[in-house]
């Protein structure tokens, strides 16, 4: 898994039994060289088409040497592996024009690896109508529903994503605003940082009540479910056009506000709330949506025995298996499709 963070690539080595069980994992950062070109993808360009195969070439490097680490580091072999689950970085999301692009060179992976290779999951559910997107929901629910709770997972990544796990009806999931990319691209720019480590540059900040207004008449915060969307959306420009020349620390603080209140008010009315993804390590963050929510508890998926940064990664891994077992991934009351669907590609070891 490499999310819209930029951050770098997530692998786990997944039993995808009944209860799936993360056995290992391993972090591999993106040096800030291919995270620069990955970003600047990420908007209109020249040569896109050179550019985009050339990178997914390297991805699909990076990503067969995050396997081949988490491998050698828990003594297994490649073929001991059924399937990798490449979700492929996303360099457009764009379900109102028909399509998403997630690159990532999968025949490249397979060969690299020596082992099979299910990828492009979310281009079949877009084809049936869908959004393409969140497809975590469906392992949140198998993970963390509970009978006798309501409650609504939270994932801080790149994009902030909630699912919404009553006690009975239908799962509700979507994204629900930024996560934490709008809070990186500006610690990357005023601090030199990928991120502002705990939150602690935002925490000392005054949050500035006309800019917070200004970020929150975006429409897409209030278009009803399905909904989706990506750095086309919450981008640099996106920022820019919405600034009045404040001082950086304060925007900071005004982030994460703005963050914190597009998920809280996407949490409403849940007896408990489970975050997962990067935006747990920011401490700032996490303690303002406690403050927001309460008195609901909002724990790390940790609590309930899965790292919150393993969360997404596990779950592409446990859709590759659904797609093995020629089994649906997608919710289609969650991303708008007109029914379940077999999701990914697959390239045979
Ligand atoms: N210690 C920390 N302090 C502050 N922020 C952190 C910390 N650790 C991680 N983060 C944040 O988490 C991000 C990485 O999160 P994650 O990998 O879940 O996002 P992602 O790759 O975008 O995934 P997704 O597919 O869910 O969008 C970092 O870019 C950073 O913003
Ligand atoms: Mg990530």
């Amino acid at each position: 898994m490499s999310g819209t963070s930029l951050d770098g690539v997530d692998a786990v080595l997944l039993d995808a039994a009944a209860a799936p069980r993360v056995l290992a994992s391993v972090h591999h950062a993106f040096d800030e060289p291919l995270r620069r070109e990955l970003l600047a993808l990420n908007s209109a360009g020249d040569n896109e088409i050179d550019r985009g195969a050339r990178l997914g070439n390297e991805l699909a490097k990076r990503y067969a040497a995050a396997v081949g680490d988490l491998l050698r580091g828990c003594g297994r072999k490649a073929s001991d592996v059924r399937a990798i689950g490449c979700h492929g970085q996303t360099v457009r999301h764009r379900p109102d024009r028909g399509y998403t692009l997630q690159i990532g060179n999968a025949a490249l992976l397979a060969e690299l690896s020596g082992i099979a290779v299910v990828a492009d999951f979310r281009a079949r559910d877009i084809a049936a109508g869908g959004q393409g997107a969140p497809l975590a929901p469906a392992f949140h629910a198998t993970l963390f529903r509970h009978r006798s709770e309501n409650r609504v997972v939270a994932n801080l990544g790149g994009i902030a994503n909630v699912t919404r796990l009553p006690i009975e009806g239908t799962v509700v999931g979507f994204d629900c605003g930024p996560g934490n990319c709008l809070l990186d691209l500006w610690a990357a720019k005023h601090l030199g940082k990928p991120y502002d480590e705990g939150g602690e540059w935002a925490a000392g900040g005054r949050v500035i009540a006309a800019l917070l207004e200004r970020l929150r008449e975006e429409p897409f915060l209030d278009a009803p479910p399905p909904k989706s969307t990506g750095r086309d959306l919450f981008n640099e420009a996106w920022l820019t056009a919405r600034l009045r020349g404040e001082a950086p620390r304060d925007v900071q603080a005004t982030l994460l506000e703005f963050a914190a209140r597009c998920v809280a008010e996407a949490c409403k009315g849940a007896a408990r709330v489970i975050v997962c993804g990067g935006g747990t390590g920011n401490g700032a963050l996490m303690r303002r949506l406690a403050d927001l929510l309460r008195p609901a508890p909002v724990e790390s998926s940790a609590a309930h025995g899965l790292d919150p940064s393993l969360v997404e990664a596990a779950a592409f891994a446990w859709l590759a298996e659904r797609t093995l077992s020629g089994a649906p991934g997608n919710l289609a009351e969650v991303t708008g499709a007109r029914g379940p669907r077999v999701l990914g590609a697959i390239y045979p070891k």
